[in-house]
């Protein structure tokens, strides 16, 4: 066991325990009693995931005199459900899981989601703790407390901001992660360092070879990194109120849009890299950004084996409808996270639709 990092994350009257290292999975439940110990949890994950990560972490608490259950939901982002939410309110009502017990997510953005959500709302919020298994979610999902499942007319329309009590990240997880996984969950690096740090960005040039060759020291060091940068952004704009936290949205207002459009074949991270290289072009056509900036962050996408340019073409018209009805829309007009400079950004919604229709065009096949 080799601890990267272990420490506290301070909310507004609350703090998330927040380890990462190589093979600390079972640590969730030294964690669990450290912070004072739970009569029963039910530990939720998918399919893919019981077997090598979901049932060590049950074995563990149990040992720590923690009863658990555990709840398998069928992987894919189809289980992130109000159907499957109550499949696992009755799971926790079989185990009689209280206010004083717990909810462990083990697994990718869609587990950490579904149980945070359930966590947030069993008995009107219990304690949950996330052991993320996906690059995405180690940096992204289990870090802030946005919990959430989707809806029929929407992705994430249904949650609730719900911080996790404690997060424990395995960087052995990844070892296993297929690659383009591993990219897509790069984009939203790429996203943070972009936003907030250029000097971390420089490191994901200098560092692109090791990464992809999921080198654990190296992706400890950039979990960490972004686990910092996203803290210290929620931290100042928990509920998305000040505009503030509204700034990692960069990429995902056009990515968004895409995302849906090509009917989620591309990976959230793969729509999110396009859509920072057309919001860089929007910048730019804005005259706020240098388009050099834009040549730099695509070169490095690139780097990491994420999309720069469609592979398909795309129904320009489905994505101006899809921006308008955007859930961060204001009044109809879509609100960008756009970058001035790198760690320079600002959240901008008078943008021109002609000028946003430009961007998209610019990322269609040639
Ligand atoms: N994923 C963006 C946020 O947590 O606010």
């Amino acid at each position: 066991v080799v601890i990267h990092n272990d420490r506290e994350l301070e909310w507004a009257g609350y703090s998330t325990r927040v380890v990462v290292g190589s093979g600390v999975l079972p640590q969730l439940s030294a964690c669990c009693r450290d912070v004072g110990g739970f009569s029963r949890a039910l530990v939720v994950t998918d399919a893919q995931l019981a077997e090598s990560y979901a049932a060590p972490v049950v074995t563990a608490l149990e040992s720590h005199g923690m009863p658990a259950g555990l709840a398998v939901v069928p992987p894919g982002d189809a289980s992130k459900s109000l159907d499957q939410a109550s499949r696992l309110y009755n799971h926790l009502a079989k185990l009689g899981v209280g206010r004083d017990g717990v909810v462990v997510g083990v697994g990718g953005g869609m587990v950490t989601d579904l149980a945070g959500f359930v966590g947030a709302t069993w008995m009107r919020g219990v304690t949950t703790a996330l052991c993320p298994t996906s690059l995405e979610a180690d940096i992204d999902a289990s870090i802030g407390g946005k919990t959430g499942v989707n809806h029929s007319a929407g992705k994430n329309l249904i949650g609730a901001f719900h911080h996790p009590r404690v997060v424990v990240i395995d960087t052995d997880c990844l070892t296993t992660l297929p690659d383009r996984d591993l990219s897509a969950g790069l984009a939203e690096s790429v996203k943070h360092a972009a936003i907030s740090d250029e000097p971390f960005l420089a490191w994901h040039e200098a560092h692109a070879a090791e990464i992809l060759e999921h080198d654990r020291p190296c992706l400890g060091e950039l979990i960490d990194r972004n686990i910092t940068i996203k803290a210290h952004i929620v931290a100042r704009d928990e509920r998305e109120e000040g505009g503030i936290r509204a700034l990692l949205n960069f990429g995902h207002t056009i990515g968004h849009a895409i995302e849906a459009v090509c009917d989620y074949r591309l990976r959230h991270g793969e729509s999110v890299a396009l859509g920072m290289v057309a919001e860089c072009r929007l910048a730019s056509s804005l005259g706020i950004l240098e388009p050099a900036c834009t040549s730099r962050l695509s070169a490095l996408l690139e780097k990491l084996h994420l999309p720069t340019r469609l592979h398909e073409s795309l129904d320009l018209e489905a994505v101006s409808a899809y921006l308008r009805l955007d859930k961060k829309a204001v009044s109809g007009t879509p609100r960008f996270a756009l970058l001035k400079g790198f760690g320079a950004p600002v959240v901008q919604s008078d943008v021109p639709a002609e000028l946003i229709r430009k961007a998209v065009e610019s990322i269609l096949p040639r």
